[in-house]
């Protein structure tokens, strides 16, 4: 589906997933994820960059783990993240788009917990790409965990913390040898249906993730 179309049924509300690819998976547990590989950070740093072509091919779950941890997992036993948030809310929640279907990332299991068996890749924005790559992530604010963060700051530092979660999967990314892009041209409203957000939960960014088309 071309960005103009989506652009088209977007004003109409109609910019929906698409079937399922595969059997969707109720609840996908991660293996563990890699702790002590990648490589150095000054390299990681020197090789990061936004890409908006990717091949097909889908992420093994072993590099899913890698990213899904690096974004935003725990690094701590006390429940720390290798993300910051203000008052350490830990309000955003990575939402990961697959052929096979939507799901939640889990950081305490984790794992993926299915929201939506239907393919949701189009619906992460207008960009033709997105509705090939392996994967589009969404990156989705919690109001209700931030009721200590003072109402007209919200979501401000919701977004900080999103970018937070990106710069790590752009650092993931360059160490794994995957492309990846942040986006923010989005259709906020069209993405919250397809997850099935409620009032408190808001859509911030999406990032798309893949091997680099060759
Ligand atoms: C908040 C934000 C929103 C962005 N939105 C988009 C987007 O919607 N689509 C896109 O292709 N790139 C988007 N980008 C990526 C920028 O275009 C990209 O980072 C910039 O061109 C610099 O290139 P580099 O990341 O390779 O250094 C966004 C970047 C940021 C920080």
């Amino acid at each position: 589906m071309s960005t103009l179309t989506k652009i088209a049924l977007g004003m109409m509300g109609q910019l929906r997933p698409t079937h399922a690819k595969g059997d969707a998976a109720p609840f996908i547990p991660l293996p563990a994820p890699d702790k002590t590989g990648g490589m150095p950070l000054m390299e990681a740093l020197s090789l990061r960059r936004s890409a908006r072509e990717f091949g097909h091919r889908e992420l093994p779950l072993p590099v899913l783990s890698g990213l899904l941890w690096a974004a935003f997992g725990i690094n701590r036993p006390d429940g720390g993240r290798t993300a910051p948030s203000a008052l350490n809310a830990q309000e955003i929640d990575v939402y990961v788009a697959l052929p096979s279907g939507a799901y939640l990332y889990d950081p305490p299991a984790h794992a993926l917990r299915l929201v939506a068996a239907s393919d949701l890749r189009r619906v992460t924005g207008y960009q033709d790409f997105v509705n090939e790559a392996p994967l589009d992530l969404v990156f989705v604010a919690d109001h209700a965990r931030m009721r200590m963060v003072p109402a007209g700051q919200r979501q401000s530092y919701a977004s900080v913390a999103a970018g937070a979660i990106s710069q790590n999967v752009y650092l993931f990314a360059a160490s794994a040898g995957l492309a990846t892009v942040i986006r923010a041209w989005i259709d906020r409203s069209a993405i919250a249906n397809a997850l099935g957000l409620t009032h408190d939960q808001e859509v911030l960014l999406s990032q798309t993730v893949g091997y680099p088309k060759t």
